[in-house]
C-alpha cells in the first residue's frame, strides 16, 4: 500500500543489517534535513489550517526528513538543543511514526528511526476514519522517568505544553510544504499505548496525522 506513486517510502529506507526481530530493531537512517527550502515563516502562518482529508500518496524520504526534523530535531550540535523548547531542557516527549511498514521511533541525535513494530496500526492511532488512510501518523508520547524532581501535576501539565510546540513546528512545515495535517487528541490512549509496548512510565499525549492533501498525486 505505501508503495503506490513509485515512491521509494520508509521501507526502502531500511538497513539491510540482518533480519528483524524485537531484540535488534532495524534503524533507519534519514537523509540529511534541507534548510534551504519551503515557504517564509509569514506564509506558512498564513496558509496553516488543520486538514482531515488526505491522499494515499506516501511521504518521499526526504519529506519525511524534514518533518521530523522541524517536529523535535537537534538544531544545535554542541549542546543536543532541539527545535522545540523543552521545560527543564527534559526533552521527555518521544515522537512514533506510524506507517504502513510499521511503526519506529524517532532518534533525534542521529536523525534516524528505530523499527520498533512491524505492523501497521495507524488505524489504531485514533478513533477518527481518516487516520487509516494518512501515510503518517505521528504519535507523542511522553516518558515521565525524564522529568526528574517533577510532580505529577506538573509533568501532565510541561508534557502537554511540550508535545504541544513540537506539533505547532509540525503544522508550520506542514504548511510551508504544502501537506495536509491535523493534530489530535482523540485518541484511545490506553489501548495505544498497550499496542505500541510502552514502559510504565511512558504515556500518550497527541496524536498528529501528516500527508499529502486529498486529490493530489
Ligand atoms: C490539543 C488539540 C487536540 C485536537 N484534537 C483533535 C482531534 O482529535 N481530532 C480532530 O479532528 N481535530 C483535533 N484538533 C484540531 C482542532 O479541531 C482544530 O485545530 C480547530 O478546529 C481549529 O481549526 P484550525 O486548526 O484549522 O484553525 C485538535 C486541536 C488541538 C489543539
Amino acid at each position: 500500500m505505501l508503495h503506490t506513486h513509485g515512491e521509494p517510502g520508509v521501507g526502502a529506507l531500511l538497513h539491510a543489517d540482518g533480519p528483524t526481530h524485537a531484540a535488534e530493531p532495524d534503524i533507519i537512517t534519514l537523509p540529511a534535513p534541507e534548510m534551504e527550502h519551503g515557504k517564509s515563516l509569514m506564509q506558512a502562518l498564513k496558509d496553516r489550517q488543520s486538514s482531515r482529508e488526505f491522499s494515499d500518496r506516501k511521504l518521499p524520504p526526504h519529506v519525511l526528513s524534514n518533518l521530523l526534523w522541524a517536529a523535535f530535531g537537534v538544531n544545535r550540535s554542541k549542546t543536543g538543543g532541539r527545535t522545540a523548547p523543552s521545560a527543564h531542557e527534559w526533552h521527555e516527549i518521544e515522537v512514533y511514526v506510524s506507517t504502513a511498514d510499521g511503526l519506529y521511533l524517532y532518534d533525534a541525535r542521529n536523525h534516524a528511526l528505530k523499527r520498533v513494530l512491524t505492523r501497521d496500526i495507524r488505524v489504531e492511532t485514533g478513533l477518527q476514519s481518516f487516520v487509516a488512510d494518512a501515510p503518517v501518523n505521528l504519535i507523542y508520547v511522553a516518558d515521565h522517568s525524564r522529568m526528574v524532581e517533577a510532580t505529577e501535576e506538573d509533568r501532565i501539565l510541561y508534557a502537554a505544553a511540550d508535545a504541544g510546540f513540537i506539533s505547532q513546528n509540525v503544522c508550520l512545515y506542514c504548511a510551508s510544504e504544502g501537506l495536509a495535517t491535523v493534530v489530535r487528541g482523540l485518541v484511545a490512549r490506553s489501548a495505544l499505548a498497550r499496542l505500541m509496548k510502552l514502559r510504565p512510565s511512558q504515556r500518550v499525549i497527541l496524536a498528529q496525522s501528516v500527508g499529502y492533501p486529498a486529490g493530489t498525486r
